[in-house]
């Protein structure tokens, strides 16, 4: 079992590189299985769940070639469909692209229910409703989504969503990019990442436009083909180490990313006394005064983004005053809260509005990441106290941040990875 252990109380001082953005990442890999052809694909993040994600794909069949350390190429002519590991498929939320993909390319899919991060119910019935209004005839037994087409073709449709969702509104896109017609998508979701995904299937030579606001429209086409594509820098993983840099007082620039997509983030670290400065492809960070307490709403893109909430949480206990988070896409996302509260931080929950009374150091303690943002989260807390905390769980966190420990370390962080043995397996031993 692996620990990081922080010595914390050192402002983060210095500059990082940005690697590739997870959620864009995940459905441009599974996308891949649309295409009978190779793609390289670049910019790709060091993280679990791609790793995760390519032992899926080759276990059905894909040929995955690592080019370099941030390139692989992706052969998906011989993928099998319905052939993906139960066990392997559950245990990521963005697996759940295999199906729109399987979809789209064989007119029907067999791919094991999704998981990912425990925030209450994370439903899929738009995702069905979706599928169906394609013409697929969809049962959800065993564990299993299984989807089945009359003479294996969709149909063209026009789609409404009944909220915005990230991963409907991808899933949709690619499985009806070879349906001959015109699918309209409406109230579609407008994340960086699915313009990412648009961009990368028209590299492939799809026909979407309309990514990036809230009405897509897919024209069919008969095949793709295989592209060079570089997928966009993670916003979340800027937002994080932006706030890490503030939590500690430091002095921080966030390299290789788009200014554009961190917009809210930005807002609000300036509501909160943070000074920010914007260059063509970086941001700095720094503070210059007592933080400031404030109010925070999740929301969907261009929305301050409910995966920067923990992160949020944890930098507004260092602010003197009551602030406040609404988060208003999970029902259940504040299982970090605990965490937080072991180190001193005065945190209420109630519904999904969390109140933070600030501006109380926070106190060292041993800590358990319970998701990965709230994992980052409890990460960020651990630098801004003297003396050591250790985490657990870190692997939650390494789903999503590529080299966390080295890069928090290039900034001037006291932290290290251990390994230590897990007390179920010394007991099962003895
Ligand atoms: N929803 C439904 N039915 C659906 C789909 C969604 O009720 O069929 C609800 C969800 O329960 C949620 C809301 O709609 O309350 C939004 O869900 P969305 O579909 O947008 O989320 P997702 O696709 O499951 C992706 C990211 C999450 C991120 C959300 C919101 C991936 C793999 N996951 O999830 O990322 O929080 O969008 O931006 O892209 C993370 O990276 O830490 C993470 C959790």
């Amino acid at each position: 079992m692996e620990k990081i252990v922080v010595n914390g109380g050192v402002p983060l001082c210095g500059s990082v590189e940005i690697s590739g953005s997870k959620n864009a990442a995940l459905p441009i890999i599974y996308a891949c299985v649309l295409v009978q052809d190779k793609c390289i694909i670049e910019n790709v993040p060091n993280i679990i769940d791609i790793q995760r994600s390519f032992e899926i794909l080759r276990g059905m069949g894909a040929r995955i070639r690592t080019v370099d350390k941030t390139t692989v190429e992706i052969d998906c002519s011989n993928v099998v469909c319905g052939s993906s590991d139960y066990s392997l498929v559950r245990r990521l939320r963005g697996s759940y692209y295999l199906l729109g993909a399987e979809l789209g390319r064989f007119g029907k899919a067999k791919v094991a229910y999704p998981g990912g991060c425990d925030f209450g119910v994370r439903p899929i019935d738009q995702h069905i409703k979706g599928f169906e209004a394609l013409g697929a005839t969809v049962t959800t037994d065993g564990g299993y989504v299984e989807m089945t087409t009359e003479g294996g073709k969709l149909n063209p449709a026009n789609i409404y969503f009944d909220m915005s969702t990230v991963g409907a509104t991808l899933n949709v896109m690619i499985a009806s990019v070879m349906t001959d017609g015109l699918t309209v998508i409406e109230n579609a979701a407008r994340e960086p990442h699915i313009v990412d995904c648009a961009n990368f299937l028209n590299s492939c030579g799809a026909n979407i436009s309309g990514a990036g606001s809230d009405v897509i429209k897919i024209k069919g086409v008969k095949s793709l083909h295989g592209c060079a594509y570089s997928i966009i820098p993670d916003m979340i993983e800027a937002g994080s180490f932006m706030v890490a840099a503030a939590a500690t007082g430091g002095s921080v620039r966030v390299n290789n990313i788009i200014p554009k997509h961190l917009e809210s983030i930005v807002a609000k670290l300036e509501e909160a006394g943070v000074t920010v400065e914007e260059f063509d492809d970086a941001i700095s960070v720094s503070v210059n005064g007592p933080l400031k307490n404030t109010k925070v709403k999740t929301l969907p893109y261009p929305g301050f983004p409910t995966d920067m909430h923990p992160q949020m949480c944890a930098l507004l206990c260092m602010a003197e005053g009551s602030s406040v988070i609404n988060e208003s896409i999970y029902d259940n996302r504040f299982r970090y809260v605990e965490e937080l509260k072991r180190m001193g931080a005065n945190i209420k929950v109630e519904g999904r509005i969390v109140t933070i009374e600030g501006g109380t150091p926070l106190s060292a303690a041993p800590l358990i990441a319970v998701d990965l943002r709230g994992g980052i989260a409890v990460l960020i807390a651990a630098l801004t106290c003297k003396g050591k905390s250790e985490i657990s769980e870190i692997n939650l966190i390494e789903r999503g941040y590529d080299d966390i420990v080295g890069k928090l370390r290039g900034l001037g962080a006291d932290i290290k990875k251990i390994i230590v043995p897990d007390p179920l397996m010394l007991k099962r031993a003895n």
